[in-house]
């Protein structure tokens, strides 16, 4: 949550910043500001709630001068989202400008020392605190910016990504991080910061992963330089980045969120690619061979896993069993890390992670890696905190998902669970090699049954006029689908603000079956598998309440087209695969009602992309 950018060079620093706010805006999008800071020293800093497009505006007519400078996208967290709040926050002498992404724990404690000693503060943050410990150690010491920085920041508990500037030493930006995540662009002559690589891409493609404790010295005209919290010189890894400013953007599609849709035929080719051939059964994770042993011992498997990525888990549990025959046991990150677990060396972890930066996801991580399990990842954003904190892991190489309500990871996310639960099983020997010629055949077929899937589109946009203005919706599956359904009613719920529930079918008649009356309608995932018959019954149920049914069916399913209202038809695939090409229609559902109701799909109210507060 919330995005920083930073830039230092020799062209004008506002349109970097401003384009960079944008691409970071999926992060946070309560307020944003940007501080430049010219050669001779002055500052010019503009704030503003609202959207980074309110920012743009009141900067029109200000003085924008400066060539390097720092800028800030907020998702709130210590107080209201206003312009005092907004960053980048300055020192009391005004000297000193700061953004932040994170949370300062301890900011109560250190506001209050500062405040005896005659300190005052304007806005209700934790980053205000930050930039006035800067100012204080930096005056007591009689020290420069980064060791300031660096002495703060042994006083600081919490989480931090930060870029600081001083209006004294006008060629420099120093840059720090802990717990959140920071990318430095290095350029010809030019250095780009940000809390990913979409704002530096276009500039170059040689970035450096900060890594936690570090903090950068980056000095116009002067190599990068990086050290530790201690003083010590540290490595700079330079990396090449596999990122084009065209994924980026929107492609003709009016969101995000859509162009993330249609562009699952592709960003499945990406996924499986080289990872399953062009014939026979095999799959090669190379994260799983290398570790082969750590597989074939495994006792049980815990999946830990926020929002979305949790709905995929769910289904990650289902294939693991199915075809490698390891108990799984599924749990929210946020749950686990606070639940005292029974963690053993003979358990693996799987961490999936859409941004790899979630906190709770990260905490999990942390403590089963303390108590010996050995932790695999499943993350989309290549170098992300938690692909890094893992031992081993496989990226889903989906590209950039912008789009707040996640539509692509997903279906990259099961992909990936599919192909893992297919390779741990060649591991143990677990798997019928009919039944893996048979999957790793539909996989093969996923990106073009996605493309037919997609032709639905028109047919759905339609349904929506019905359901736009109703205010419940109730979504139900079965087996592998019965997460189908959750993720279903997630994603309504997230961009359309209408509220909507996943349930296992037959768990209807315990309980949500008294809601069901002519107001609510309900979603069934009814494809052709093994438990056809009874979601029939289940559907039956709902119409002898008056309720209605769009059912998503298998193509020439005429029973359950005899008793639903709408049927949606996606093509024939084996039971374990259909959540892929179940979640397309329910995607567009989602979108298609919220943007009748005139939501924001791509930024919906209080979200964030990446979660990285508790
Ligand atoms: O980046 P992650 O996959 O760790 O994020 C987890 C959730 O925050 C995320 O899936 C969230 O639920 C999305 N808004 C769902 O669309």
């Amino acid at each position: 949550m919330c995005g920083i950018v930073g830039y230092i060079g020799s062209r004008p620093a506002y349109e970097i910043l401003i384009k960079g706010l944008h691409r970071l805006e999926y992060r946070g999008y309560d307020s944003a500001g940007v501080a430049m800071l010219t050669d001779d020293g002055r500052l010019n800093i503009y704030k503003s709630h609202g959207k980074v497009a309110d920012l743009e505006n009141f900067c029109n007519a200000q003085d924008l001068d400066g060539c390097a400078g720092i800028a800030h996208t907020r998702w709130a967290t210590h107080g209201e989202p206003n312009d005092i709040n907004a960053h980048p926050h300055l020192s009391r002498s005004g000297r000193i400008a700061l953004v932040h992404n994170g949370t300062i724990e301890n900011y109560t404690v250190l506001k209050e020392a500062l405040e005896q000693q005659g300190y005052e503060f304007k806005s209700e943050t934790d980053t205000e605190v930050l930039v006035q410990l800067i100012e204080y150690v930096m005056l007591t010491n009689g020290c420069q910016l980064v060791d300031a920085v660096r002495e703060a920041l042994h006083q600081v508990i919490g989480a931090y990504a930060i870029a600081v500037v001083d209006t004294q030493e006008p060629d420099t930006i120093v840059a720090a991080r802990k717990s959140s995540p920071l990318v430095i662009g290095v350029g010809d002559g030019e250095t780009f910061l940000a809390s990913d690589a979409t704002p530096i891409v276009e500039y170059t493609d040689k970035v450096v992963y900060l890594n936690d404790g570090e903090i950068a010295i980056i000095t116009r005209g002067k190599p990068l330089k990086i050290i530790t919290a201690d003083n010590e010189s540290a490595e700079i890894d330079i990396q090449t980045l596999k990122m084009s400013v065209s994924q980026l953007e929107k492609g003709g599609f009016p969101h995000f969120m859509l162009k993330e849709i249609f562009e699952q035929p592709r960003t499945i080719r990406d996924c499986v690619r080289g990872r399953i051939g062009n014939s026979g059964s095999r799959v090669t994770l190379s994260g799983v061979i290398e570790h082969a042993d750590v597989f074939r011992r495994a006792k049980r498997i815990i999946i830990v896993a926020c929002g979305t990525s949790w709905h995929a888990g769910l289904i990650g549990k289902r294939l693991i069993e199915e075809y490698a025959r390891i108990p799984v046991v599924v749990e929210y990150a946020s749950e686990f890390r606070y639940s005292n677990p029974i963690v053993t060396p003979d358990d693996v972890v799987i961490a999936i992670s859409q941004s790899g930066e979630t906190a709770d996801t990260l905490a999990a991580i942390k403590l089963a890696k303390e108590r010996g399990a050995f932790v695999y990842g499943v993350c989309n954003v290549v170098g992300s905190s938690i692909a890094r904190a893992t031992d081993s892991g496989t990226y889903i190489h989906v590209g950039p998902e912008i789009g707040v309500a996640s539509t692509k990871a997903f279906t990259g996310q099961v992909t990936v669970l599919t192909m893992f639960a297919l390779a741990v099983g060649q591991v143990r020997d677990t798997l019928d090699r009919e039944v893996a010629a048979k999957v790793v055949c539909s996989i093969r077929k996923l990106p073009e049954l996605i493309k037919q899937t997609l032709k639905l589109n028109d047919k759905i946009e339609k349904l929506s006029d019905t359901y736009t203005y109703v205010h419940n919706f109730l979504y139900l599956g079965r087996g592998y689908n019965f997460p189908s359904a959750l993720e279903g009613a997630l994603k309504l719920k997230e961009i359309s603000y209408i509220h909507a529930e996943g349930y296992p079918a037959a768990e209807m008649k315990h309980g949500p079956i008294a809601l069901i009356d002519h107001e609510l309608p309900t979603v069934v995932i009814a494809p052709k598998d093994d438990l056809h018959e009874k979601i029939i019954s289940n559907i039956q149920q709902v119409k002898a309440r008056g309720g209605s049914v769009i059912a998503v069916v298998t193509k020439g399913d005429t029973t359950i087209a005899e008793i639903a209202d709408h049927i949606i038809e996606i093509p024939d695939v084996p039971e374990s695969i259909s959540p892929v090409i179940v979640s397309i229609p329910l995607q567009l559902l989602a979108y298609h009602i919220a943007v009748k109701k005139g939501c924001n799909v791509d930024m919906p109210r209080n979200l964030a992309k990446s979660v990285t507060v508790e």
